[in-house]
């Protein structure tokens, strides 16, 4: 089937679905979408997929790809997420990633940026060997951190490395949709090179009289990390306007120490990409970690989640956002301790349900996963 046809077909689902409704009778025991997906893997309506159309590094470890979703995805708003599924050395994993286009893209698509982090398996492979072509699963869109359907007042974006990518669909769908207003924007990147997206919001930047950018470099000799004094100076109207922020944990941090102080937290709107985690004590001791299910035996420190450590120890457990929210990696302790990194709480009661992606162990452990 051609792109016009695809588009043809994505705009009529329900014709489509009741059309397969019907012939799933023929295809006993498997349904109709099952064949379909020989033919395009985007027809299906068991489950949801995307073809990989183009690649395009944004810098030497970030790349942008631009996604052609299957017929029942649904529009995103701009600023959420969809999950993606990875296909990497023999085993599937999941990983979650801001859609950095705004809705009105009009060939249906939609891109996700990709920034290859320190000790990222999963990124680093996105960045090098995805390609045109690929077949990826993908989630439908979800997030709350978004604009309001009233006109924003005055944004005001602070972003940092790849936390550029709601804002920037953001302001993409601002400008689309006519109503950009006065918008201040200061991102933070180690080096003029490294920013994400750079290209682009240079050219929004002259391109758009509302548009204010500010790009700040944290590695090239001066001290620009954030403070209040650099908002006072760069956008003196910062407690009046709608603040989105998004970015590490020690600039979302810094923020809302920030606003907290002003007594203005109200306006401040944050994306986390990782839970906030608190400090573990000094004397925390990892220790002996057993997956009973899985029949492994390895060990854990008192600060990496256990998600990554059954990971690393070549298991492939379920999981979603990794930070807590979908609990797709709860399993259950058969005995021992193990640690929330977000509150420090110590569960040592067999029988308690453990999210793995935000626990690790606090001494010996086994799980049943
Ligand atoms: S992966 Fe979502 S809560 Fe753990």
């Amino acid at each position: 089937m051609n792109d016009a046809a695809e588009a043809e077909y994505g705009t009529s689902p329900s014709i489509w679905t009741r059309l397969t409704t019907l012939t799933d009778y023929f295809a006993w025991p498997l349904r109709t979408s099952h064949y379909l997906e020989l033919v395009n893997p985007l027809w299906t309506t068991h489950k949801l997929q995307a073809r990989v159309v183009k690649v395009w590094d944004e810098t030497q470890d970030a790349r942008t790809l631009t996604l052609r979703p299957g017929m029942n995805w649904r529009g995103h708003r701009a600023g959420q997420h969809v999950r993606v599924g990875i296909p990497a050395n023999g085993k599937h994993y999941t990983r979650t990633y801001t859609i950095s286009s705004p809705p009105e893209r009009s060939d249906d698509c939609f891109t996700i940026t990709v920034k290859a982090i320190d000790k990222g398996t999963i990124s680093h492979h996105i960045v090098r060997n995805i390609k045109v072509g690929d077949y990826l699963p993908i989630g439908l869109p979800q997030g709350d951190f978004y604009l309001p359907d009233a006109q924003p007042i005055e944004p005001l974006f602070i972003t940092a490395g790849s936390g550029i990518t709601p804002a920037f669909s953001m302001i993409s769908s601002l400008i689309a949709q006519g109503r950009l207003p006065d918008t201040c924007h200061l991102h933070y990147a180690p080096h003029e090179f490294d920013v994400v997206l750079g290209k682009q919001l240079r050219e929004m930047d002259q391109q758009q009289n509302r548009y204010h950018l500010h790009l700040l470099y944290t590695r090239e000799g001066q001290d620009v990390h954030f403070s209040a004094e650099q908002l006072d100076a760069l956008c003196p109207d910062w407690k009046q306007r709608d603040v989105y922020a998004c970015g590490p944990p020690s600039l979302l941090e810094a923020i809302e120490t920030c606003f907290e102080e002003a007594g203005c937290s109200r306006n401040l709107h944050i994306e986390r990409f990782r839970a906030p985690f608190t400090e573990i004590p000094a004397d925390a001791v990892g220790g002996k970690v057993r997956f009973a299910q899985s029949d492994v035996d390895t060990e854990g420190d008192s600060e990496t989640p256990l998600l990554r450590v059954a990971e690393e120890a070549g298991m492939n457990p379920p999981h979603g956002c990794r930070m807590g929210i979908c609990h797709t990696c709860n399993t259950t302790l058969v005995s021992g301790c193990v640690r929330d990194l977000r509150t420090g709480e110590v569960l040592n009661e067999a029988g308690s349900i453990v999210q793995t992606c935000i626990c690790a162990a606090a001494g010996d452990c086994e799980l049943d996963l």
